[in-house]
């Protein structure tokens, strides 16, 4: 099937190159003619396990192509994707001006039937307005229809998420939509659900949410634990023993940053709150996560005692492991809070410090854990990433000023550090 996916972000240029090795005949679009370049040169932007190899191999059986040429594109394909950024404003609501002006793009631009899909995460009634859009732009008395189909896909594992999803989500309007959708996704023999186009626009928001809501859920649970001497480790697994609860995302710690979550729930609240519901348990939500970071300080504080002059090895700067993206990541919040008391910082992240150096002035980035270590008061754990697991104790205990570990993911096993000679500090237990 002919393919067009417009912007080649993270949700695009991975659906992109997934559908491609699915067989389809796949055109990736962007605007920025520089990323399109460096595709082109088969530079990928972003760190994600997998992703090169698959975006060389499909582009070598000319499968995968890149263009900042929508009008071309929509023209060669019979189902487009929006995959444009819907970053948040001020207010929390989604900008959704990238959506309209593509929606205006492929209007111009069709000259026969199209299938137009949503597959950036959007409010739900989008759908609504992306019809109208390419209803009044539409240049030919061409028949056309749109359809939802959100992306569930996690970074770090996005290739694995897209090609075993749980479900496929699509929302449509049309047997001919739903009969496109299920032989593109055919191959991939995952369960698809079908429905209308406003509840899969919210199945997607309700998603995010929810997941947002077992974390946060967790970290109450979590100062819940420490002010009664419980550990929340063992709280979790009991609770996701539970096959109504089950245990993923029930990770305590500093709480969830990225680029979905914290978005997604704001977006969230504020199209709930337009439609005439106040939804309060999400901004509760928010404020647990918030309120994670400052118990995080208070914990080097506490350990510190004065926090000014101290050097702190930060380990950790993306989001989470196995990518290299820094938006909204905890590590911005954190080492400008201990930056802004007079902290020293050197830190570390395996993939993420090339990006993370354009977002902070006097930080030291070290090339591994053990420089970092190197002379500093207390180590952070910020990210979980997996190498942080094994790291030789004996030598970081060499390097510190003092054994003293403040970990904000709960990597390691307490006893065995304190067996080691640490004070180890950790979340929840
Ligand atoms: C999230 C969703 O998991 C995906 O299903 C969705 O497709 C994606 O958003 C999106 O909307 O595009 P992602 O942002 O890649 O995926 O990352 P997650 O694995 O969900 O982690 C989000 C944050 O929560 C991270 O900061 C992570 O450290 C934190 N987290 C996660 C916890 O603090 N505890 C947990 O138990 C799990």
């Amino acid at each position: 099937m002919k393919i067009a996916i417009i912007g080649a972000g993270y949700v695009g240029l991975v659906s992109g190159a997934c559908f491609a090795e699915l067989g389809h005949q796949v055109i990736c679009v962007d605007n920025d003619k520089d990323k399109i370049n460096a595709l082109k040169k088969l530079k990928i932007p972003i760190y994600e396990p997998g992703l090169e190899e698959l975006v060389k191999r499909n582009h070598q059986h000319g499968r995968l192509s890149f263009t900042s040429d929508i009008a071309s594109a929509v023209k060669a394909s019979l189902v487009i994707f929006i995959a444009v950024g819907t970053p948040p404003k001020e207010n929390g609501e989604a900008d959704l001006t990238g959506i309209e002006s593509v929606a205006r793009s492929i209007a111009r631009a069709m000259d026969s039937y199209r299938l137009i899909v949503e597959k950036s995460t959007v409010p739900v009634e989008t759908g609504k307005w992306v019809k109208h859009t390419i209803e009044i732009n539409k240049k030919k008395k061409v028949s056309f229809d749109v359809a939802s189909n959100p992306e569930f896909l996690r970074e770090g594992q996005a290739i694995k998420d897209f090609m075993q999803p749980d479900r496929i989500v699509v929302g449509v309007e049309s047997k001919k939509a739903e009969e496109l959708v299920r032989e593109l996704y055919g191959a991939l023999g995952a369960p698809l659900l079908v429905t209308d186009i406003k509840s899969a626009e919210l199945i997607k928001h309700a998603c995010n949410s929810f997941l947002a809501m077992k974390i946060s859920f967790i970290n109450a649970v979590a100062s819940v634990c420490e002010l009664a001497g419980a550990d929340v480790e063992r709280v979790a697994e009991g609770m996701g023993m539970d096959k109504r609860i089950g245990r993923s995302f029930l990770n305590a710690g500093i709480g969830f940053g990225g680029f979905c979550l914290p978005k997604d729930l704001d977006a969230f609240v504020s199209i709930s709150e337009k439609l005439g519901y106040n939804f309060s348990l999400l901004k509760e939500v928010k404020k647990i996560n918030e309120s994670k970071k400052l118990e995080f300080i208070k914990k080097i504080e506490d350990n510190l005692w004065n926090i000014k002059e101290k050097t702190i090895a930060v380990l950790g700067l993306a989001f989470k492991p196995d990518t290299d993206d820094m938006r909204f990541a905890p590590s911005i919040d954190i080492i400008e809070k201990l930056q802004s008391d007079g902290a020293k910082i050197r830190a570390f992240d395996p993939q993420a410090t090339h990006k993370a150096k354009g977002l902070f002035s006097g930080v030291k980035f070290c090339k591994d854990a053990y420089e970092a270590a190197k002379g500093s008061d207390c180590m952070i754990i910020v990210t979980e990433w997996s190498e942080f697991k094994e790291l030789d104790f004996k030598k970081l205990k060499r390097l510190l000023k003092q054994p003293l570990i403040i970990d904000g993911r709960n990597i390691y096993d307490p006893n065995k550090l304190k067996g080691l000679g640490f004070k180890y500090v950790s979340i929840g237990r």
